[in-house]
């Protein structure tokens, strides 16, 4: 008899850097004009579960429409690059990799997939449920930060190198241009990356995404407060903060803010920190940009990478993009 598969966990972030991290991220961002906050804390476990209630919003159209493309495109992706690995970026709870799984499967490459993330309770999930899903399948988790450890990607084979969800748009370009870059750095001839982005469009239905009627949003953007309090002895009552999302045309990206409802003096005990706010003073707390097809292709061209397919949902909304290392 043989052992039942288990999930490999490599854990290049442990709790201490994660904690390490998250205290200098935190102190720079409070103590800067303006002030800000780093976006990868959103996703702690009440994070991650509201980021879940976040996908299937009526406003938040982004999930839907990616998923109908993954839908109606996998059998062509996984004919194109007939992968035997599968690798997913910030994969969280890899709701849409099914469809991806499912067509490699068909195809007859696929063996192993890799699940790459910084929450390590989100990954561990993901990957068990997608374990009992497909058996055959070698399910490898890393916990780590894509922006750092890029490196940690196994080698061999043909691998796709998925990252969906316009999460790329949470990074500024000059950071977008580095993992790019990284991640180009990393692939072999053969391999490909599927990108999915988030397209411009009315900046009413973009606010509307970000600032859903059901506040669902909201209480995401405030649950960083709470990571505060709890993991740095912060003070802060998301009371007295508005949750603001307003599409900024210079950048185009939405910007997420939180905005002092009062003036306020927060203590934030590890860091020894007394900080000032003025009554209506905005903290930014995350940005999502939103993409064209010819500026996409701009950012993977310096990284070394050409885009071979582009594909978008009837409504025009969102986009997949297969992109392969230029030679
Ligand atoms: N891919 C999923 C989840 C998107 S939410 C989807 O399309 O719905 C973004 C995910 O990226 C979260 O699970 C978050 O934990 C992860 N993430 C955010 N910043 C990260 C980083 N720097 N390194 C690794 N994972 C990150
Ligand atoms: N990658 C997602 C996006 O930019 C993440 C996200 C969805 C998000 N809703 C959010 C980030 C609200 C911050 C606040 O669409």
């Amino acid at each position: 008899m043989t052992a039942a598969p288990t999930v490999t966990v490599d854990v290049r972030l442990t709790p201490d850097d994660l904690a390490a991290t998250l205290r200098s991220d935190v102190f720079a961002g409070l103590t800067a004009t303006p002030k800000w906050l780093p976006p990868k804390w959103f996703y702690d476990d009440r994070g991650s579960q509201l980021f879940d209630e976040i996908t299937r919003l009526p406003e938040y159209y982004p999930t839907r429409a990616e998923r109908g493309i993954l839908a109606a495109r996998a059998g062509q992706i996984a004919n194109l690059t007939l992968a035997d690995t599968l690798i997913e970026l910030g994969s969280g709870t890899s709701e849409k990799t099914g469809l991806l799984l499912d067509a490699l499967t068909e195809v007859g490459t696929l063996r192993r997939f890799v699940a790459f993330d910084v929450s390590e309770a989100t990954l561990r999930t993901a990957a068990a449920n997608i374990l009992s899903g497909f058996d055959q399948l070698t399910v490898h988790a890393v916990v780590g930060d894509f922006q750092r450890h890029l490196d940690a990607l196994p080698g061999g084979g043909t691998r796709l190198i998925a990252f969906l969800g316009s999460t790329i748009g949470n990074l500024v370009p000059a950071e977008r241009a580095v993992l790019l870059r990284n991640l180009a750095g990393e692939m072999e001839p053969g391999d490909a990356f599927l990108l999915g982005v988030d397209l411009v469009k009315d900046p009413a239905r973009l606010e509307a995404a970000y600032d859903d009627a059901a506040g669902v949003t909201a209480a995401f953007n405030k649950n960083v407060l709470c990571v505060l309090n709890r993991e740095l002895g912060g003070h802060f009552d998301p009371r007295r903060f508005d949750h603001m999302a307003r599409w900024v045309p210079e950048h185009e990206w939405v910007e997420m803010r939180l905005r002092s409802t009062r003036e306020q003096h927060i203590e934030v005990d590890a860091l020894g920190l007394d900080v000032d706010f003025a009554a209506g003073e905005e903290m930014r707390t995350e940005i999502s940009a939103k993409f064209r097809r010819g500026g996409v292709e701009r950012e993977l061209a310096p990284a070394g990478l050409r885009l071979a397919h582009w594909w978008t949902d009837p409504a025009g909304d969102v986009a997949v993009a297969l992109a392969v290392p230029s030679d």
